[in-house]
């Protein structure tokens, strides 16, 4: 990656350059249906946001698959209920909360020094979405950028050594979105210091971010046995995910707008495949939807159709956000 110092060194043909992966799995598949087979006894996972929408139903899978699951949420009591709720639901009684509040750098530290033993699986689902106005978090970098990448960013190399550490290999998981497609990640202006701020473009930077990280993690960490991929859920609308959207336009996009919206159990499946499924074993640096790897396109797409932009899957991209965020995190 040296001998690459911009995107345009990175021919599109270049950027996926195997026969896309399949699944038997689709839109419709609910997270349970994922981990029919899969057995993760012994392991254990670590969900952001996993106190709410997709993450729930991401925790409840990799449950009810067997594995030890941690829900980290900045909301303690509505983690522990739902920590309980699931406890329930799968008879898995290895299900507990930690607190995480992702803009807040000794929530993560701590919750990383707190950590003992080795992690298996890393779902970096926790998001916010399409704040009206420009709001900083509070190491002044753009909100969604702070919570959705940055505090991931950190969170995941805390806690490098224990995914390192998992003996059969550990896999790491990030939740982006096809609104990745809207924008790039903007290098010179990542905080809207110059260019007008848009809930829509703040968003779709930060989630081009959780692609490009889990591309440079995938190259950085490959020989400690950790694969990276990112993931859209789907277009989801029981979340909390949209309480910042303008009401009115949320409420046209659901009446008459283009989306085929999905159930939260439908909406955990392509995390879900990604952290536990066989079917993905050894798959690292790409990008799914629809429980499938989805096909790089050239341009954003009319209406709702997906695809992943070349600028989330570069590599000089990737290696760059990489080395800024090293140095914005300090
Ligand atoms: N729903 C969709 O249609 C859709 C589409 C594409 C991508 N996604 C992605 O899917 C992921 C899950 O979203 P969702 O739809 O399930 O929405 P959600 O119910 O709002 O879940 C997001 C979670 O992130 C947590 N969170 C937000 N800011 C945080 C912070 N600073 N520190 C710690 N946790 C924080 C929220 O906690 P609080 O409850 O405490 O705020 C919430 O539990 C997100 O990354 C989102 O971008 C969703």
């Amino acid at each position: 990656m040296d001998d690459m110092t911009d995107s345009s060194t990175s021919p599109i043909s270049s950027l996926q350059d195997h026969d896309l992966l399949t699944t038997p799995f689709g839109a419709a598949t609910p997270a349970l249906e994922i981990v029919d087979d899969v057995d993760l006894t012994g392991k254990r996972a670590l969900v952001t946001g996993g106190a709410s929408g997709i993450g729930v139903e991401t925790v409840r899978a990799l449950a009810q698959a067997g594995a030890a699951v941690t829900i980290a949420a900045r909301k303690a009591d509505v983690a522990a209920t739902v920590a309980a709720e699931v406890r329930q639901s799968t008879g898995n009684d290895a299900v507990d909360s930690v607190s995480l509040e992702l803009t807040d750098r000794a929530s993560i530290d701590a919750l990383v020094a707190a950590w003992e033993g080795a992690l298996d699986v890393l779902v970096d689902n926790a998001g916010v979405m399409a704040l009206q106005d420009l709001t900083l978090a509070p190491d002044g970098h753009e909100m969604q950028f702070a919570t959705n990448h940055l505090g991931h960013f950190r969170l995941a190399l805390g806690l490098h050594d224990a995914l390192a550490a998992a003996p059969g290999g550990a896999r790491l998981v990030s939740l982006s979105s096809r609104a990745h497609l809207a924008s790039p990640v903007i290098f010179d202006d990542i905080d809207f210091g110059f260019r007008p701020y848009t809930p829509e473009s703040a968003y779709a930077q930060s989630k081009t971010a959780n692609v490009l990280f889990a591309v440079e993690a995938a190259r950085r960490w490959a020989d400690d046995g950790i694969v990276a991929n990112a993931v859209h859920p789907g277009a989801i609308i029981d979340t909390g995910l949209a309480r910042h959207m303008d009401q009115e336009k949320l409420k046209s996009l659901v009446d008459s707008g283009p989306y085929t919206f999905k159930t939260t159990e439908q909406g955990a499946s392509t995390s879900v495949l990604l952290a536990a499924s066989p079917l993905v074993d050894g798959i690292t640096g790409r990008y799914f939807e629809d429980c499938n790897e989805a096909v790089l396109v050239d341009r954003a797409r009319e209406g709702t159709a997906g695809g992943v932009a070349p600028y989330a899957l570069d590599p000089a991209n990737a290696e760059r956000l990489w080395e800024l965020s090293l140095r914005l995190i300090g």
